[in-house]
């Protein structure tokens, strides 16, 4: 679906499809440097982080990246992270040894990554980074030291490439800002 599909439902564009996939790929370069002569376990964090999964994995140039998934939910009434995460599909592979890179669409209040982060290195791993496409300063409740980061953004409700609003929007090609009449 393209922006044009859902124009009245969009007070603006944030970042086209082609300001993804370039970024992605910019990104893509470090990792392929960062981790010379060592394989990857990409752990993707269910839903929202399929696409930036999905075209993060195919854009690194290497036999030696591993994909997993893992889907969380965290406590709590409303919108808002609480901090308190459960694990909802754990991951299948056993992390003894490995340099497992989180894959994630946005950072906002940070909750999430920093409870995964800590989770994941309980379990032996060699390494653990984090990669998200999106962040949010202005929303952050705790730091989280993210190794890359695509684009910092506005405090705004933000849908598409994988980001919904009820469970919609996702399967836009870029990423747009949500009317508010939409959700309200
Ligand atoms: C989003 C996003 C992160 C989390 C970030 O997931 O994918 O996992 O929120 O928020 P935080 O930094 O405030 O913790 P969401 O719970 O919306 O689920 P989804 O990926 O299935 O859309």
């Amino acid at each position: 679906m393209e922006p044009a599909d859902v124009r009245d439902d969009l007070t603006e564009v944030l970042l086209t499809e082609q300001q993804i996939h370039e970024k992605l790929a910019e990104i893509s370069r470090r990792i392929e440097t960062d981790y010379a002569g060592r394989s990857i376990l990409l752990v993707g964090v269910l839903r929202g982080a399929v696409m930036v999964m999905a075209d993060l994995a195919r854009e690194l140039k290497s036999p030696e990246v591993e994909m997993d998934w893992m889907a969380v939910s965290s406590y709590g009434a409303g919108t808002q992270s609480s901090g308190v995460v459960r694990i909802l599909k754990d991951l299948d592979t056993d992390l003894t040894g490995r340099h497992v890179l989180i894959v994630e669409d946005i950072i906002d209040s940070g909750l999430t990554l920093s409870w995964l982060r800590a989770n994941l290195e309980s379990r032996g791993t060699a390494s653990v980074e984090i990669c998200a496409l999106l962040r949010k300063p202005d929303a952050a409740k705790v730091e989280v030291d993210v190794r890359y980061v695509g684009f910092e953004i506005p405090n705004a409700f933000v849908v598409g490439y994988g980001l919904d609003y009820a469970e919609k929007y996702r399967n836009l090609r870029a990423i747009g800002i949500l009317a508010p009449h939409v959700y309200t």
